[in-house]
């Protein structure tokens, strides 16, 4: 079981999630990136088919924005931190 969302007080805009990700990461309109399963909740289970990219997504954001976890976040992207 895996659940995402990003953290968009350290996000800085970079863009690499989108590109690694395009079917799980977007932008809203400042460039700030947010899951689109559940309009970053982080409570949608992200499907087994897209955990690849979702990592890949995970590794390359510089400021560790993307937040990856077994749990559902709730909309609290520093739950388990
Ligand atoms: Fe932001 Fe990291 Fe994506 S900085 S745009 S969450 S790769």
């Amino acid at each position: 079981m895996a659940f995402t969302m990003v953290d968009k007080e350290t996000c800085i805009a970079c863009g690499a999630c989108g590109g690694s990700a395009p079917d799980l990461y977007d932008y809203d309109s400042e460039g700030l990136a947010y899951a689109v399963l559940d309009n970053n909740e982080g409570t949608k289970e992200v499907p087994e088919h897209q955990q690849d990219e979702m990592m890949e997504a995970y590794e390359g954001c510089p400021t560790e924005s993307i937040k990856v976890a077994g749990q559902p976040f709730y909309r609290d992207a520093t739950k388990f931190e």
